[in-house]
Order: C-alpha cells, then sequence, then structure tokens
C-alpha cells in the first residue's frame, strides 16, 4: 500500500480549479490503487499557526523542556512532518496570490522545513531527507507567467516550490501552471484550457502509475 499526502491551499472551496484538478487525480488514482491511502491535509479548513517565539525557541530545546506554548506548535510541526514523512507521493493544490504561495502554504513550509527532520546540516551543506518522493503541484492563477510570455518575473511561486522541495530532497517535483482568466477568455475557451491541462495532468499520471504498478511486481 501506497500513501499519497494531498495538501490543500486554496480558498475556493467548491469553485476552486486547483482542487478540482487534485480530486480528479486523486479520484482516477483510487480507481487504479484502490488499496492506496490518502491523507488529507486541508489548511483552509484547519489553518496551520504561524511561526512564534514558541516555534523558534523549541527549536533549540529537548522535547522534555517544552513549556504548554512551545509544545502546541511543535506537536502541529511534528504531525505534518510526521504526515510528510509516511508519503510516497504529496500532490498539492496550491494557487497563486499576490504572486506567490497563499500565506497558508508557507505557513506549512515554515513548520515542515526542519533541521533533523526534514533536512540535516553536513559540513558539505544541508542534505534533504525526504528522497524518493514524487511530488505533483496544481496552481491556478489568473495570470500566464510560463516562458514566453514576458511576465516569467512576477512568479515567485514555482521557482520557490521547486527550491523548498529541493532542499528537502525531493527533486521530482510535476508543476502545472492553470491559468484560468474569465477577463480574458470565454467559458468555451477555458473549457479547452482545461482539458489542455488535464492532459498534463494525465501524462502525469501515467508517468506515475507505470512507476507504481512496477514497484508492484
Ligand atoms: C488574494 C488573491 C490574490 C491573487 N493574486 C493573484 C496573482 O498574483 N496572480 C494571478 O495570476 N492570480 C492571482 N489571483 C487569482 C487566483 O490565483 C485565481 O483565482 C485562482 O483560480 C485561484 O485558485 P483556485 O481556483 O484553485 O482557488 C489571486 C486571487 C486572490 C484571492
Amino acid at each position: 500500500m501506497a500513501k499519497i499526502l494531498y495538501v490543500n491551499a486554496s480558498l475556493g472551496g467548491n469553485d476552486s480549479h486547483s482542487q478540482r484538478l487534485a480530486h480528479e487525480f486523486l479520484a482516477a488514482w483510487q480507481h487504479d490503487f484502490p488499496q492506496d491511502q490518502v491523507i488529507t491535509r486541508d489548511l483552509a479548513a484547519d489553518s496551520p499557526p504561524l511561526i512564534n517565539r514558541a516555534f523558534t525557541s523549541a527549536l533549540y530545546k529537548q522535547a522534555s523542556d517544552y513549556s504548554r506554548e512551545e509544545a502546541e506548535i511543535m506537536n502541529v510541526s511534528d504531525t505534518y512532518v510526521d504526515e510528510l514523512l509516511q508519503a510516497d507521493y504529496l500532490i498539492l493544490a496550491a494557487p497563486v496570490y499576490n504572486y506567490t504561495l497563499p500565506t497558508l502554504l508557507k505557513a506549512y513550509f515554515d513548520l515542515i522545513l526542519r533541521i533533523g527532520r526534514t533536512f540535516v546540516s553536513t559540513p558539505e551543506g544541508s542534505q534533504g531527507l525526504l528522497g524518493g518522493r514524487k511530488v505533483l503541484v496544481l496552481s491556478a492563477r489568473l495570470g500566464d507567467y510560463s516562458p514566453g510570455t514576458g511576465r516569467e518575473h512576477f512568479d515567485y511561486h514555482e521557482p520557490y516550490l521547486r527550491f523548498v522541495f529541493e532542499r528537502m530532497g525531493i527533486n521530482d517535483v510535476q508543476y502545472i501552471a492553470v491559468s484560468q482568466n474569465p477577463m480574458l477568455h470565454d467559458e468555451s475557451t477555458r473549457m479547452a484550457q482545461m482539458n489542455t491541462y488535464r492532459g498534463h495532468m494525465e501524462q502525469v499520471l501515467k508517468g506515475w502509475r507505470e512507476a507504481r504498478m512496477l514497484s508492484l511486481v
């Protein structure tokens, strides 16, 4: 049995494109591998705390010395890290807000980028501890910041995500930027665009499915 961690950072509810695609991906995966377990971490439904002084002071203490406030925030951090460590796959519904990550997702990364847990510091530099995992990011936005648009420099989302995953040892990151703009395109054009994104997602699904099948033989 493999484990999939699904992290939602969209505030869009039922209207969210990122979530809709993530749900479609998970449904297809569960159809093929019903024995696999999906763990959902919905940051919109249950917001992560912002890191604070209790968190930064706890980083330098033994758990047995934590104050109540330190224990509370470290408990959340440990829960998130444990979920990641148990997961083989990570699906992220992560829209662009203000050119970068939703605050909820930044708060989540602040809690999972933990020395000794998701990376270690060595004389040769830091090393990630989450190697071997696969990540799919589904990221809706209004704008198109893809190469050739002249707006690549607006994007503080994909480079940040790729970098922090790499710091944790994860290099297999598939990133699908879902540009949907009702002010620029009519509904039929947007539906056609969504089908193109679904095609990209199907390619990722195909690759993961093949790797998963090989792991079963
Ligand atoms: C607070 C806020 C900030 C946003 N900032 C941007 C932005 O910087 N660039 C962009 O292209 N779209 C931006 N958007 C539009 C969203 O990315 C877009 O509505 C997207 O579909 C949201 O993802 P979702 O459909 O998965 O919820 C913003 C939306 C909100 C609510």
